[in-house]
């Protein structure tokens, strides 16, 4: 499918199957969660625009080449999506942080925006919004709608475990933006949890449940 791009690094996948365990601790699972939106990034940034500088080595001028300085935000989806922060940012260091809070109305199932705060020349940033899970599709497709109501045009969105569903749905309504996921699962069950999945990602991040 186009847009849509799953990671079957050996890495990812072991590190996947760990999450999904209902033995995994919290603190593992925070750990594993900082570890896979890591690994993403690496590829999430393949596209990054280079530029070539000199350096002077012990030896010799290299020719070399550096970021040509793309500005760049992390667009955490409040709560779940903190966790995958820090890793990102371990490798992009340079990138800025901004909130979206969305909570899925357990009874409509429907998205709920609660809080925003992004940088402030956001606009001039590509975005890359991240949940673990992009399930009915619903919180990923409004926070996508958030920030192109304020004027973000380049915007990824980044999970963990994506559902037939919510890749539809985030296509159907966010053509332009691609889905980087660790593993596409069957389906969704009636309460809209992913079948398999890892259950719910902030309760198993931050130990509320
Ligand atoms: C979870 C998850 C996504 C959303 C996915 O968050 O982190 O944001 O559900 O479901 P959807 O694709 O059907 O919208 P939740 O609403 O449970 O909030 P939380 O992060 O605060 O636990
Ligand atoms: N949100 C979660 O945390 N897990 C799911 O399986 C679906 C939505």
């Amino acid at each position: 499918m186009d847009n849509l791009f799953v990671f079957d690094h050996p890495l990812i996948q072991h590190k996947i199957s760990l999450l999904r365990d209902k033995r995994t601790t919290t603190k593992e699972f925070r750990e594993l969660v900082s570890e896979v939106a890591m690994l993403m990034a690496y590829e999430v940034t393949r596209d990054l625009p280079l530029k070539e500088i000199e350096v002077e080595t012990p030896v010799a001028i290299a020719k070399t080449r550096v970021l040509a300085g793309k500005k760049f935000a992390l667009v955490p989806i409040l709560r779940a999506g903190l966790g995958m922060v820090d890793g990102m940012l371990n490798l992009m260091p340079m990138a800025k942080v901004g909130h979206i809070g969305l909570y899925r109305d357990p009874v409509t199932l429907e998205p709920v925006e609660y809080y925003c705060k992004l940088p402030d020349d956001a606009v001039e940033r590509d975005i890359v919004v991240l949940d673990p899970m992009l399930a009915t599709g619903g919180s990923a497709s409004a926070a996508v709608g958030f920030l192109k109501q304020r004027g973000v045009k380049n915007i990824k969105f980044m999970c963990l475990i994506a559902a037939p569903t919510g890749i539809e749905r985030l296509h159907r309504d966010h053509p332009d933006v691609p889905i980087f996921c660790a593993a596409v699962d069957e389906r969704l069950n009636d309460h809209a949890y992913i079948v398999p999945g890892l259950g719910d990602a902030g309760d198993r991040l931050f130990g509320t449940k």
